[in-house]
C-alpha cells in the first residue's frame, strides 16, 4: 500500500457531478472514520450531520449567500454533505457519558482506573474552559483531526471531497437548529464525484518543497 500516492493524487473537488452518488456502504466506512477519529483525552467533542437528501442539502446551500455563494453549487451537487459540529460545552453529562462508554468498552481494570481517567478529562476540560478560556478553539482542533481522517479516507476510497470553511457557520446553526442541540457548525465537507466543471481536477498539485516544511534532527 502506497499511502503517499493517495496524498499526492487526491484533490479538492471544485465541482461535483450531480448525477453520481456515493455507495451507501462507502459512506458507512467514512462515518466509521469520523466516529473513530482520535481526540484529546478521548473527549469526542463532536457531532456529524450527514445530508444526502435534496432537502437536507438545500437547507445548507441556502445559507451560502454573498461572499460564500461560490460554495453553494458544491453543496447542491455533491452526493453527501457532512456538517462537522462541535459541542458548545463539554458539560458534566457529556463527560459522564464518555467515562461510562469507556467502562462498557472494558477499558478499566479497577474503579480507580476509571476515576483517574475521568479526573484527567475533567482537568483538561476545566483548564481550557476556565484558565485558558479557549474551550471553543480546543474543541475545534479536535474537529480538524476528524476532517483529516475523512479527507484521506475519502481519497483512499476514490471519493472526491471538498472541505469548506467558506461558509456562514452561524447561518447553518440557525438553519439546522444546532444551538438548541448544544452544537455549533465548524465547517462542511462535500462528498461525491468530480464533474466536468471541476477545474482543480485538471491542475497539477502545488505544495512547498519538502526542505521548507520538514527538517530532520
Ligand atoms: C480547512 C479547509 C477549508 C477549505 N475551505 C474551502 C472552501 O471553502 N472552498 C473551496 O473551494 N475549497 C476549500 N478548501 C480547499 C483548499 O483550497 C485546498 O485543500 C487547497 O487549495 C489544496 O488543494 P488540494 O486539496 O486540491 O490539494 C479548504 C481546505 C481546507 C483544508
Amino acid at each position: 500500500m502506497n499511502i503517499a500516492a493517495i496524498a499526492t493524487t487526491r484533490r479538492t473537488c471544485k465541482a461535483f457531478d450531480p448525477a453520481r452518488k456515493v455507495d451507501p456502504a462507502l459512506i458507512e466506512q467514512l462515518k466509521t472514520l469520523l466516529r473513530f477519529a482520535p481526540s484529546s483525552v478521548n473527549s469526542q467533542p463532536w457531532h456529524f450531520i450527514v445530508a444526502s437528501s435534496a432537502e437536507g442539502k438545500e437547507k445548507i446551500a441556502a445559507t451560502l449567500a454573498g461572499r460564500f455563494e461560490y460554495n453553494a453549487p458544491k453543496v447542491r451537487n455533491a452526493s453527501h454533505v457532512v456538517v462537522l459540529c462541535v459541542r458548545r460545552d463539554l458539560d458534566d453529562a457529556h463527560l459522564q457519558a464518555l467515562v461510562e462508554q469507556e467502562d462498557r468498552d472494558g477499558r478499566f481494570a479497577t474503579p480507580e482506573a476509571r476515576e483517574t481517567q475521568h479526573n484527567a478529562r475533567v482537568f483538561y476540560t476545566t483548564l481550557h474552559r476556565d484558565q485558558l478560556a479557549d474551550l471553543p478553539r480546543w474543541t475545534e482542533k479536535q474537529i480538524y483531526i476528524a476532517l483529516g481522517s475523512l479527507l484521506f479516507g475519502a481519497a483512499a476510497l476514490g471519493i472526491d471531497a471538498c472541505p469548506m470553511e467558506g461558509i456562514d457557520a452561524a447561518a447553518i446553526d440557525a438553519a439546522l437548529g444546532l444551538e438548541a442541540q448544544g452544537l455549533r457548525c465548524v465547517l462542511l465537507t462535500a462528498l461525491g464525484y468530480s464533474g466536468e466543471q471541476d477545474f482543480n481536477a485538471k491542475l497539477p498539485k502545488s505544495r512547498l518543497a519538502e526542505a521548507s516544511v520538514i527538517s530532520e534532527i
